[in-house]
């Protein structure tokens, strides 16, 4: 396909073994980083929990981009470059482009290899006419990546499926900091937010009726074993997965079912019966509380697009000019 190019970014990390140690010799809580959900097999996962009854924030975001798409035609510039922030599956960008008026290149970053570079393809098939520039980076790389962004043309930032859920208030700030130094200057950024809703129809989305969430939970341990060479038995962990009233969010863990030791790069650790991992963190924002964050940042919101029950928010928000 003479219309996609592909360029690796990635930096393979000799200390995530390193990381994860610290993580799980942290006596307070033990921790594994979300990021690890996502091998090859937790990336297989992910993509069936979006498919779930239950889990309606794939389903509710996907609802909205659908019915608004003469919003997005209008306000959204001509022959514009698209940056997508962590790419995965490519219905929700299908429906943006579809939308858009003669998009100019689009650039997907995503740091998992394969999912990447198919979903690129298919783009680059379907949209002939546009340019495909599959970066394969972390897009926290901020640094690496505006070396490869040309700044003199219409940018729009695409950051869906309420990933900024998955990092703390303070992490989400500096994302979005670093977004509008990718972005640039009066240039829009569009992100979904899980919205905060009844607690029940929450935990009901990570505690799904087929499991899949708690298969998704558990295996992270085996992608920790293949980094650590550690040799952790999942079937001895339990998924849990709760809202946290007070944080605004929804944590997962892994339990413990029983009295056990683990022996990772040489340390042994120790597990009570009924001890967790804490796997990760998902925050729920109010409409008020996702603007609070937006105005530390370097953004202004544009509008908010919601479902009809406001479980989902779409925030169309634009770079302050500086
Ligand atoms: C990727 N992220 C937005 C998902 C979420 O809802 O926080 C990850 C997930 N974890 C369990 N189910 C889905």
């Amino acid at each position: 396909m003479n219309n996609l190019n592909f360029i690796n970014l990635s930096k393979a990390s000799l200390c995530e073994s390193e990381e994860i140690l610290s993580g799980l010799k942290d006596k307070k809580q033990k921790k594994i980083n979300s990021k690890f959900f996502y091998d090859k097999e937790g990336s297989r996962l992910f993509d069936k929990i979006t498919k779930l009854d239950d889990y309606y924030p794939t389903r509710k975001e996907l609802e909205i981009l659908e019915s608004k798409k003469e919003f997005f035609k209008n306000l959204l510039p001509e022959k514009a470059s698209i940056i997508e922030f962590g790419s995965g599956s490519n219905i929700k960008i299908k429906k943006l482009l579809k939308a858009m008026k003669s998009p100019k290149h689009y650039i997907p970053i995503d740091i998992s290899h394969e999912f990447l570079l198919f979903n690129a393809e298919n783009i680059a098939k379907n949209f002939p006419y546009m340019s495909v520039k599959a970066v394969c980076a972390d897009y926290k790389q901020i640094n690496l990546l505006k070396e490869i962004i040309n700044q003199n043309e219409n940018i729009v930032g695409f950051f869906p499926g309420s990933t900024i859920g998955n990092y703390n208030p303070e992490e989400a700030k500096m994302l979005l900091i670093n977004f509008s130094k990718i972005i640039g200057a009066e240039n829009f950024l569009i992100i979904g937010v899980d919205l905060r809703k009844e607690k029940d129809v929450m935990e009901k989305a990570y505690n799904d009726s087929e499991g899949i969430t708690a298969e998704f939970n558990k295996n992270i341990l085996n992608g920790v074993n293949r980094i650590c060479g550690s040799i952790f038995d999942s079937k001895l962990f339990s998924h849990k997965a709760f809202f946290n009233d007070k944080k605004s969010r929804i944590e997962m863990h892994l339990v413990s079912k029983k009295k056990q030791i683990v022996k990772i790069l040489n340390t042994e650790i120790y597990f009570r019966e009924g001890e967790t991992i804490h796997t990760e963190n998902s925050y729920k924002y109010t409409i008020s509380s996702f603007k609070n964050l937006v105005e530390l940042s370097n953004f202004e919101i544009v509008d908010v697009l919601k479902d009809n029950k406001s479980f989902f928010g779409v925030f169309i928000m634009r770079v302050k000019s500086i």
